[in-house]
């Protein structure tokens, strides 16, 4: 029961909370088969039984009403349509737009392109479970900006097949954007299980609910360039090895390049797979270095920089969102259709797989040191060796293929790129110590 429950809801800590009345049924079971006075005891049995029946209907219950609670009805179905529908502007594209699911709507990337393809025209229509893993105020903030431009975001989880399913019946979808996932490396530590409960199962009953539509959509999603792993040939090109992943979080990205070629093969679902280098940028995630150096930094606190063996700086393959954004429309534009319908493919459909990144990486120092030239504050800089905890020393982008397939060419340095980011973080934050809102 313990295990089930868990495997339910491990990323929404906090949001229900379950009656355990397992321990106790346990114990009066065994105190059952080990005496010999029976009526009384078939009579706790009986009990034992009664009550794992309740708790289970309980369990039923409470989670069912976490799925419900937020969806469903003549009002709800009329918002999801109206959001999903296209609006090329007059005069404009003679394609009529394309209707877009976009998974994790409310995080930094999925907030940011269902922005960009509202803003050409197209229909699109969110779902985030809005999770605690960074300030859901955050999420809240990105999604009131998306209704502003007329996209709603439905609060619910990718495991959530009933709402999956609901959400296809009421709009034939062409394209699905999947960026909902557990983020992060040094979490999957603290809280392995939510790394398999989104990016694994979620990532199955999604591809449940795209196999099963009628048209299937074409699906694009986000990978990682973590599944490089412990590959040390730079650039890092979509040919070299994956097998090595150096994070839970990696070996969940790569078991989703894997999943998803399943559902390729098998149902003809027309898959793209991207592999983000270090995404950063304006309404970014609070608990990446860059935001979080710059919180520090304005509020007078120290600020842990890693180095890898032998005093070499770590480096990262910046890439602004905005090119970012870029290479996901570019790859949904592009990709080819699914062939399928109850459950059969009928030819090949397209599996891609591209890497979307900056290719300069850049050390964290010069970060830290662009960082303090925009804030006009100094760092008080802590260094220390980076544990062994699944960050890789060095990461750089070969994107050739994805220039010649997307058309994608990243055009924003990371000194430009923070200074949008720095000008964003003090206006929502505020001037005053970095903190009006708290994080
Ligand atoms: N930002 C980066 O540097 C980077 C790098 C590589 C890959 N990625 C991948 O890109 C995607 C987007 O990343 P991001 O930086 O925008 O992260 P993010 O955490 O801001 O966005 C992910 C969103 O998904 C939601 N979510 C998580 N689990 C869910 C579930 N089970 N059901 C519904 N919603 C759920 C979260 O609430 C969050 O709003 C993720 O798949 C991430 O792994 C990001
Ligand atoms: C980049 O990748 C392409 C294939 O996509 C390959 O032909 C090229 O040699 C790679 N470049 C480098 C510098 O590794």
């Amino acid at each position: 029961m313990r295990a089930l429950e868990d495997d339910l809801f491990p990323s929404t800590p906090g949001k229900v909370k379950i009656e355990r009345a397992g321990g106790a049924m346990n114990r009066q079971l065994h105190r059952c088969f080990a005496s010999t006075s029976t009526m009384f005891l078939w009579a706790l049995f009986l009990v034992a039984m009664t009550a794992s029946y309740l708790s289970f209907q309980s369990f039923v219950d409470t989670s069912s009403k976490y799925f419900q609670a937020s969806w469903g009805g003549l009002h709800w179905e009329r918002q999801i349509r109206s959001s999903a529908a296209p609006r090329r502007p007059p005069g404009s594209s003679p394609n009529a737009g394309i209707s877009v699911l976009v998974t994790g709507a409310a995080g930094f990337v999925g907030a940011h392109c269902s922005l960009a393809l509202r803003k050409r025209g197209d229909g699109v229509v969110g779902i985030d479970n809005f999770n605690a893993y960074y300030d859901p105020s955050l999420k809240k903030a990105r999604k009131a900006l998306l209704a502003s431009h007329g996209v709603y975001v439905v609060d619910g989880d990718i495991n959530d097949a009933r709402l999956l399913a609901k959400l296809f019946d009421v709009v034939p979808f062409t394209h699905v954007l999947h960026l909902a996932a557990q983020a992060g490396v040094r979490y999957a530590m603290e809280n392995p299980s939510s790394y398999v409960h989104s990016n694994v199962a979620g990532l199955v009953t999604l591809l449940e609910a795209c196999k099963s539509a009628d048209p299937q959509p074409a699906l694009v999603w986000a990978s990682s360039s973590s599944v490089y792993g412990l590959n040390d040939a730079v650039p890092f090109s979509e040919s070299h090895r994956t097998d090595r992943p150096a994070s839970l979080y990696a070996a969940t990205k790569k078991a989703g390049e894997e999943i998803t070629h399943s559902y390729n093969h098998i149902y003809g679902l027309s898959v793209t797979g991207l592999r983000f280098f270090t995404v950063y940028g304006p309404w970014g995630r609070p608990d990446m270095a860059y935001f979080s150096f710059t919180r520090n930094i304005l509020q007078g606190k120290p600020i842990t920089v890693y180095r890898g063996r032998d005093h070499v700086d770590l480096a990262r393959d910046f890439t602004y969102i905005d090119d970012i954004v870029k290479g996901c429309l570019g790859s949904l534009d592009t990709a080819g259709r699914s062939t399928g319908s109850g459950g059969k493919k009928r030819g090949p459909a397209p599996y891609r797989i591209f890497n979307l990144g900056n290719t300069s990486p850049v050390t964290v120092p010069t970060l830290v040191a662009i960082l303090e030239k925009h804030l006009r504050v100094k760092a008080k800089k802590h260094v220390v060796e980076m544990p062994g905890n699944g960050d890789v020393p060095f990461t750089h982008a070969n994107i050739s293929l994805a220039r010649h397939h997307l058309g994608y060419k990243p055009t924003t340095n990371l000194d430009a790129g923070l200074k949008k980011f720095v000008k964003w973080y003090l206006s929502y934050y505020g001037y005053t110590r970095g903190s009006s809102k708290s994080l």
